[in-house]
């Protein structure tokens, strides 16, 4: 489990500590932002604090659900009126699973930073993946690095000098790393000192990590309010969609007609689905498969919600279609030779028995 920053010390003063981004011109258009996204599903938080951004979700009818390192933190959130029904579980964003799958992960206020090397960071976008449904998306707002403003040589950026608060960040260029160091003025006058492990990112670092995790860039904005993303921006707000629609597809079979180009085929094998192309010179192989499918159809999954492949297994079609199916054009004759078939005018005692929880009738010749 990775260190806890975020104990009791930073807890207890988190709000009046960061008040200007809580102050709801800053909150607003970023739940405005989350509750398009989410849609009508749920919303998984990563880092979820004392609920900044999470509680006025919610309010806005979003599902939430937050994950979080920091029992301190969850502490001051649960204290908030109105957050029993925030889910929160205890853990590393990066590796901790939750129930259920969500419509929107989110990650803002730089928090991806926090994890300090770049396996974590993946490891995160990796989880956010296996929790999203397909077509669902994962917003990360996150601050674009400094290093415009970084003399070269040099290694220490202020963030804020005032007389509460001292801050200012120390980067490590060769290792994309900074520590984040803070001096915060007690009520006796003394300084109490903060220091904390970064892992900064650029934007095109963070798409690469969303592509390794099965995820392609929808949008990228400079603001909440989605201001353009320029060469000025501080901020970058991501959005990076579930690349949703190929994620069962494991085998295309399609004909050899020249309509199907390379990069037709490209499209399936990048998404790991193996094409496969009908044999050369048996036309009527396509027509096998195809009336295959318009049977599987009529008889089965038009009626019976079939969800994925094993379930379609369990259903049994597959056996009934090949095995115990009478096909008129084999004159009623099933494609794997059965000795139990009927021949009509020499059956004796005939059984019934229903396949497909009593779709179909099978009958049988009794071995009696
Ligand atoms: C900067 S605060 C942001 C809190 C809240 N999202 C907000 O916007 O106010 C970062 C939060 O992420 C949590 N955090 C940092 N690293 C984490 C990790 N690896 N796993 C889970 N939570 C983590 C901290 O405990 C802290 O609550």
């Amino acid at each position: 489990m990775p260190e806890d920053y975020f104990g009791e010390h930073v807890a207890e003063r988190y709000d009046e500590d960061e008040a200007e981004v809580f102050d709801p011109a800053v909150v607003e258009p970023a739940v405005d932002f989350l509750v398009e996204s989410a849609g009508t599903g749920a919303a998984l938080e990563l880092g979820i604090g004392t609920g900044r951004i999470a509680i006025p979700l919610a309010q806005r009818g979003v599902r939430v659900h937050g994950i979080d390192l920091s029992e301190a933190m969850v502490a001051r959130l649960r204290a908030k009126p109105g957050t029993e029904q925030i889910g929160v579980t205890i853990g590393d964003f990066a590796t901790t699973t939750v129930q259920g799958t969500f419509s929107l992960a989110y990650l803002v206020f730089n928090t991806i930073g926090n994890l300090a090397t770049q396996d974590q960071q993946v490891a995160c976008f990796q989880n956010v993946a296996s929790h999203l449904e397909p077509g669902g998306c994962f917003v990360i707002e996150v601050v674009v690095p400094d290093l415009q403003g970084l003399p070269h040589g040099e290694t220490i950026r202020p963030v804020e000098v005032s007389d509460r608060h001292v801050g200012f960040d120390e980067y490590d260029v060769a290792n994309q790393g900074l520590i984040s160091h803070h001096y915060y003025r007690a009520e006796d006058g003394s300084f109490e000192k903060f220091s904390g492990p970064f892992r900064y990112v650029w934007p095109a670092e963070l798409d690469l990590m969303a592509r390794v995790a099965g995820m392609t860039l929808r949008e990228r904005w400079g603001g909440w309010k989605r201001e353009p993303f320029t060469s000025d921006s501080r901020k970058a707000h991501l959005d990076l969609g579930k690349a949703g629609r190929l994620d069962n597809v494991r085998y295309l079979a399609r004909d050899r007609d020249a309509k199907f180009t390379s990069s037709f085929d490209d499209v399936f094998t990048t998404e790991e689905a193996t094409v496969i192309r009908t044999p050369v010179r048996v036309p009527r192989a396509n027509a096998v498969a195809e009336r295959f499918v318009r049977t599987v159809r009529a008889e089965c999954t038009d009626r019976i919600l079939v969800l994925t492949r094993r379930h379609l297994e369990r259903v049994r079609y597959v056996r009934h279609y090949n095995d115990e199916r009478p096909h008129r054009g084999l004159q009623l004759e099933t494609p794997t030779p059965n000795p139990r078939a009927i021949s009509a005018p020499s059956c004796q005692r005939i059984r019934c028995r229903d396949a497909l929880g009593g779709l179909i009738h099978e009958y049988w010749a009794d071995a009696a």
